[in-house]
């Protein structure tokens, strides 16, 4: 028994007396991992009781519906009644505070029976990137517990059929009603509520609040060209987008309809058949396509909330206005597959030249994200400074950019030229960083990660051991998606004397 009359000390025997909030190790993906959960959700339907469960070391996009019988009951974490945390400050009164920040509460533990042997391990890039993985025996419970919830929420959406009226101002992400008429191409659309509220980051999304709504998963499934696509995180699609098993998007304006009807009704009148914007590169069967936020605010909306759905910690914002995209291509007899973008401020006063990135997830661990940084960094090169991603980093964000670094880096640093005979070849950081356009605080990181920096007679040098050439080697031999910098075409402008000009 536990001494504090606040903190629950029930004996936990079935899952009847789960709570939101509660901890207790969960079957992961229908596998044989039971790492420890939180449940930051339970909705019964048709007598059946399923749960919304986040791990607690492991990304977001792993979060799931399980049923019952996933769930180890014989040893739970109660939350504390008061939710009072440690250290004299208040929690929220639920308990849905996860990874994304806020003060966790104060768990109690409950053992019942013979502890089990956890498989426990820090979170791993290497799950959940795989869309079909998240499919699992709580799919269908999920696809009608998620409805009953829909019915109860109002989630911030927005609707972006419609290019809005505004022009200039920053709009907050806000529930916006919208319906789509079956006979109609047209979507009625809500008006989206301007705020005064200024933009808190660089970013064309920002750091979300970390309520209910938006740690749930809302989108079951997207069907984009040929790809039908699992979401890994939460995106503020119209409310009635998010009570479907699947929504159907536009692959070249990206605008979402209800049903492949729907869809299909729309292909009939959708002449596009690539992004907006500008091609300024072609090189084999892929293309980039320049498209300003400003001029293209409807597509470039849509492809924000397509992106939400696999970025985290982020709410969209509707002022795209100080954003290029560019999206990248594969091309076929179909028309120009988008595969993945990123977006850049037209200025950025912390020099940031990627602000989101993403690869769609079917195209994923095949180099198309390393592509689209090289990209960004050539653009760089054009502008003639050196640039940095938008903080923080995701998880896969950060292997990326430390593999694109890495291999960058040494490959300068291989082809460097002794200046005499017997002399060791001689390059600064500076040089690095002239050479790559990479920022000199990312180049410095990435020879500290790499262990290449020593301290010799007084002075830091570079050296690099045979073991790391050969395998930087080899990983380049496997790189064959590069850009070309002679098939972009491109000119940079400078944003600010347009501004003036305005
Ligand atoms: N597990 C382990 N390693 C991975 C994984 C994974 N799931 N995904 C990528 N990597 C590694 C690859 O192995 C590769 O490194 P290597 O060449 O040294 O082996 C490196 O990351 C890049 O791989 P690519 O195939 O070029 O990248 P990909 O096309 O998969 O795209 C990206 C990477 C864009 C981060 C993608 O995972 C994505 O879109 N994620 C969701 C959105 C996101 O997190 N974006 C970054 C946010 S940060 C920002 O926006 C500034
Ligand atoms: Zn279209």
């Amino acid at each position: 028994m536990n001494d504090n009359d606040d903190e629950l000390t029930t004996f936990c025997d079935s899952a009847a007396s789960l709570v939101e909030g509660c901890r207790l190790p969960v079957r992961m993906q229908g596998g044989d991992d039971w790492p420890l959960a939180e449940i930051i959700s339970i909705k019964e339907i048709r007598g059946q009781r399923g749960y919304y469960v986040h791990y607690v070391d492991f990304n977001k996009r792993l979060d799931e519906w399980v049923g019952e019988s996933w769930l180890d009951t014989r040893k739970v974490q109660f939350p504390r009644r008061d939710g009072v945390a440690t250290g004299g400050t208040t929690t929220p009164k639920k308990t849905h505070i996860g990874s994304g920040g806020g003060v966790m509460p104060n768990f109690i533990s409950v053992i019942a029976g013979e502890p089990r042997q956890l498989v426990s391990r820090p979170a791993s890039p290497t799950l959940g990137n795989d869309s079909s993985s998240l499919v699992n025996g709580g799919a269908v419970l999920a696809a009608a517990l998620q409805k009953k919830i829909n019915r109860k929420r109002k989630a911030p959406s927005i609707d972006n059929n419609e290019e809005p009226k505004q022009n200039s101002k920053t709009f907050q992400s806000e529930p916006v009603p919208s319906v789509e008429t079956e006979g109609s191409e047209t979507t009625a659309s809500g008006t989206a509520t301007p705020t005064t509220r200024p933009r808190q980051s660089g970013s064309m999304v920002a750091h979300g609040h970390d309520d209910l709504v938006t740690r749930m998963k809302n989108i079951e499934m997207i069907e984009l060209g040929r790809n039908r696509i699992r979401p890994w995180y939460f995106a503020p699609y119209p409310q009635e987008m998010v009570n479907l098993p699947c929504i159907y998007i536009c692959e070249f304006c990206l605008k979402y309809r209800k049903s492949k009807k729907c869809l299909e009704r729309h292909l009939i009148k959708c002449k596009l058949k690539h992004p907006p914007g500008n091609e300024i590169y072609r090189k084999g069967s892929i293309s980039f396509f320049e498209i300003d936020g400003r001029k293209n605010k409807c597509y470039a909306q849509n492809l924000c909330l397509l992106a939400k759905l696999f970025l985290d910690h982020k709410t969209l914002y509707y002022d795209t206005d100080p954003f290029l995209f560019y999206v990248m291509t594969e091309f076929d007899a179909r028309g120009f597959h988008i595969v993945g973008y990123f977006s850049k401020e037209k200025e950025s006063t912390e020099d940031y030249n990627v602000a989101c990135i993403l690869t769609l997830p079917p195209y994923q661990r095949k180099g198309y994200g390393k592509l689209l940084i090289e990209f960004s960094y050539e653009l760089s090169k054009f502008e003639g400074k050196t640039g940095s991603p938008e903080k923080p980093l995701s998880d896969l964000g950060l292997l990326s950019y430390r593999s694109y670094w890495a291999q960058t880096i040494l490959d300068i640093l291989t082809h460097i030229k002794p200046v005499g005979d017997n002399e060791k070849p001689i390059i600064t950081i500076n040089e690095i960083c002239e050479l790559t356009s990479i920022k000199k605080e990312d180049v410095i990181s990435t020879l500290q990660n790499l262990n290449l920096i020593n301290y010799y007679k007084g002075q830091y040098i570079i050296s690099v051991n045979e073991e790391t050439l050969q395998q930087h080697e080899k990983a380049m031999e496997t790189r064959t998606l590069r850009i070309d910098p002679k098939c972009l075409h491109w000119t940079p402008k400078d944003w600010s004397k347009r501004a003036k000009c305005v």
